[in-house]
């Protein structure tokens, strides 16, 4: 089994509460003798660290590729690189610039495949978001989400996320930056199944009102650097400050981080008390030490 959108884990439950009682202990044995690969075309901090540390944590070992320095620099096939890879590994974490790489190695892999982000979804990045509600919270029920920026991988990942857990979520994007249609036609068709609300706006203001949770992510995603200019202007007013977590009434403040201060996001918001990035951040440790397990430790059969 593959995880390439978080649509893909069916098991979401169990695997945060699997999630919770890792963060409590450090299970040591379940992945000894196992490897995980990170072939990774875009930079890391997070993602790669985290994904090491579980390996470590867990009894097993993490191989990390930089994509130039591998063949896949000089052009070998993503077909070609699966098949080898899964002659080596028990799993892949890939983070590429292409969504299609991802499912291209993931329908040739013989071995559970990540997706580590693409230009269309972070699912470990909304896991973990969802993990860290969800230990605020009791349920996901009537729980707000209101997601102010751009419509990208991000927020696509928390869109499908949030259906399919039963949280509401309001998104507002300047026009032209709206996550894609189906993206949001499969959350909405999701959300109407688990009695949940997805809402897409242009206000920023209307969009956060009575938000429990405000998120926010950078203007300029990872490959669309030669799209900066027009971005920034289009972006000016879908800022996280502080006169917006005010209108919203005082919310928890998300980021998956790496923010860019002073643009998406202000200094005193991203530092506030409200602030819970840094448990974000952590919590990608915990639930993708879970999340290993159960891909990794499933019977080949049912791979
Ligand atoms: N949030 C996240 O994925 O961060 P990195 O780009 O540092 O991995
Ligand atoms: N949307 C950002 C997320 C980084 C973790 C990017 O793709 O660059």
């Amino acid at each position: 089994m593959n995880l390439i959108s978080i649509l893909d884990l069916k098991d979401w439950k169990a695997v945060l509460d699997d999630a919770r009682k890792m963060k409590r202990a450090h299970p040591l044995t379940y992945l000894r003798q196992r490897t995980l690969g990170l072939v990774f075309e875009k930079a890391s901090t997070r993602t790669r660290v985290s994904f090491e540390v579980a390996m470590t944590q867990l009894g097993g070992h993490a191989i990390y590729l930089d994509w130039k320095s591998s063949q896949l620099g000089r052009g070998e096939s993503i077909k070609d690189t699966a098949r080898v890879l899964g002659r080596y590994l028990d799993g892949v974490v890939m983070r590429a610039r292409s969504h299609r790489d991802v499912v291209e190695l993931g329908s040739h892999a013989a071995i559970p495949v990540i997706n580590g982000l693409s230009d269309l979804e972070h699912p470990c990045q909304a896991l973990a978001d969802l993990f860290t509600i969800r230990e605020r919270e009791k349920g996901f029920g009537g729980v707000k989400l209101a997601y102010v920026g751009d419509g990208n991988n991000v927020c696509n990942s928390l869109l499908l996320g949030s259906a399919m857990v039963g949280m509401d979520m309001v998104v507002a994007t300047p026009k032209g930056y709206a996550p894609p249609r189906d993206i949001v036609n499969r959350a909405k068709k999701l959300a109407a199944k688990t009695g949940s609300r997805v809402e897409l706006l242009r206000d920023p203001a209307k969009a956060v009102e009575g938000a429990d949770y405000l998120y926010t992510d950078v203007w300029v995603s990872m490959g669309q650097e030669k799209e900066e200019a027009e971005r920034m202007r289009a972006f000016q007013d879908f800022q996280v400050n502080r006169k917006l977590v005010e209108q919203a009434g005082n919310p928890l403040i998300m980021h998956c981080l790496p923010a860019h201060r002073g643009l998406e996001i202000t200094d005193d918001v991203l530092d506030g008390k409200r602030s819970i990035v840094l448990d974000q951040a952590e919590n990608r440790l915990h639930v993708q030490k879970a999340l290993l397990v159960y891909l990794l430790k499933r019977n080949k059969s049912e791979r």
